[in-house]
């Protein structure tokens, strides 16, 4: 049973909280003027902000989902041993019983498993398929000489949609790159579960079992990104037609079964911190084994604290739970049917991960080369406090030659990481955002002034290419008078 099954005697169509609040943290709705001083210090790069000057941290889900009484508890009987500790006996069994992988390889979080198949793998000249890039897996990639090509269905490009599995790989088109450029040159096939950067959307099993063939076809691994799997899952069960009378636990373990390589950050897929990549396979296992001592530390514990580690053993078997991995998706959905209504342009279906707004859309005066994104990111603190993440260009790498490539889409996400927001914040979100999609005229452009040759979005520093913040911030006063 989960939140979404739960119906109202007045026929409201609400998520609703199956969890209660214990632990509580003070937030910041600061005056306006000082947003409009956190951005120019920041640089214009919501990743500057201070969480002193941030109402609702919607920037990420990374390490941000709400931990439950159970994972604080197991923190506590935490086993400090630089090698053979107890804790990491229980993560290796929650890994074995919950993703069905029998070998283990801890690392501080999901990108130290990238860069350890990329080392294990990539060579340069090698070629990756994947269904779409995370910025972190192809920065690894690249770095060592490698190539990435991004196979989805023309309807994963389509913001506005009802696919319910706009992730899948695009099964015709992988077979025929395949074909053309040899299995030699292609260390892996990558399948990122909830495509993250086209708006958190879920593959099908039926897609990812079609991937499997290929890969059996050819002799090629197949490595699953399984960061956000438990949501991936849960729309599984409720999307595909095979799977709404299976359970969560037995849904991940058919995905999971079906891949060479499964592997996480922690941080998303089991609400703690670290990571991990786990398989069957004996022979992949020896291959990467040695490559963690030497990045991670030792292979008991991975970079990871050993109290990260019991909270990881116990958020893997909570990804079984469909009450918890309902939610975040359940409220998602919700903040999108309701921005829609009021016309604000959001990607569609509701994914996993937060809501997405399409910038493109919304601020279709600013042109992509002043990223309209970015620009809305700013934008939206500036009027609500409210720290959301640019997926746009900004976070998009140069190419070879150093010219700028743009992205795909421009999107501007809210995370609604697991049991962190109640549903009147939402509503907030819901409010200022279709005010500013109202005064969206007002927006204007950013350009950088500072901007970092590896994962530029980071670091970056940026600068309003007019004084349209202030105009904005004018606005704001003469219809919300003194109002936060
Ligand atoms: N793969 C996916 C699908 C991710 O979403 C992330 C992180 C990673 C890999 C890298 O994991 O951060 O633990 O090193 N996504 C975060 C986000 C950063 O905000 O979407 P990491």
């Amino acid at each position: 049973m989960s939140d979404s099954q739960v119906k109202f005697y007045s026929g409201v169509n609400i998520p609703l909280e199956l969890h209660k609040t214990r632990i509580v943290q003070k937030l910041h709705l600061v005056p306006i003027e000082r947003r409009l001083e956190a951005l120019n210090e920041g640089g214009y790069n919501t990743f500057g902000l201070k969480t002193t000057d941030v109402y609702l941290d919607m920037l990420t889900d990374s390490g941000t989902n709400a931990m439950s009484d159970d994972q604080l508890a197991a923190m506590m009987r935490a086993d400090d041993a630089y090698a053979g500790s107890q804790s990491f006996t229980r993560l290796q069994q929650a890994v074995e019983e919950v993703l069905g992988a029998k070998y283990f390889l801890p690392v501080h979080q999901g990108r130290a498993a990238e860069n350890i198949l990329a080392c294990a793998y990539v060579r340069k000249g090698s070629l990756i398929p994947m269904n779409y890039h995370f910025t972190t897996a192809l920065a690894h990639i690249t770095e060592k000489g490698g190539q990435i090509v991004e196979l989805l269905y023309p309807e994963a490009y389509k913001l506005k949609s009802s696919h319910p599995f706009k992730g899948n790989m695009n099964l015709e088109a992988l077979e025929a790159y395949i074909q053309k450029h040899g299995k030699g040159n292609i260390p892996y096939i990558r399948m990122e579960a909830s495509t993250n950067l086209i708006g958190g959307q879920p593959f099908s099993i039926e897609n990812f079992r079609a991937v499997r063939a290929i890969a059996n076809k050819h002799g090629i691994r197949l490595v699953l990104d399984a960061s956000l799997l438990g949501e991936n899952a849960y729309l599984i069960k409720k999307r595909e037609d095979e799977f709404k009378n299976t359970s969560l636990t037995d849904i991940i373990k058919i995905m999971t079964g079906l891949a060479d390589i499964i592997y996480f950050s922690a941080r998303k897929l089991s609400s703690s911190r670290g990571g991990g990549i786990c398989t069957n396979n004996e022979v992949i296992y020896k291959e990467l084994e040695a490559l963690v001592p030497l990045f991670e530390g030792f292979l008991t514990y991975g970079g990871i604290s050993v109290r990260e580690i019991e909270a990881m053993a116990i958020g893997l078997y909570e990804t079984q739970d469909e009450t918890i991995i309902s939610q975040s998706p359940a409220f998602i959905e919700y903040f999108v049917n309701e921005a829609e209504k009021k016309g604000i342009p959001m990607l569609t279906p509701a994914g996993v991960l937060g809501g997405h707004v399409n910038a493109m859309e919304f601020c279709s005066h600013v042109p992509q080369t002043q990223y309209p994104a970015g620009a809305l990111a700013a934008a939206f603190f500036l009027v609500s406090g409210v720290r959301g993440m640019e997926r746009g260009s900004i976070s998009n790498q140069r190419d070879e030659y150093g010219n700028e490539t743009f992205a795909d889409m421009e999107l501007l996400r809210l995370a609604v990481p697991r049991r962190v927001f109640t549903l009147s914040q939402i509503l907030y979100v819901i409010d200022r955002l279709s005010w500013l999609y109202d005064n969206r005229e007002l927006i204007g452009g950013l350009k950088f002034v500072y901007e970092p040759p590896v994962l530029r979005f980071f670091m970056g520093r940026l600068v309003p290419t007019s004084d349209w913040p202030q105009k904005l911030m004018a606005k704001f006063h003469e219809d919300f008078g003194d109002s936060l």
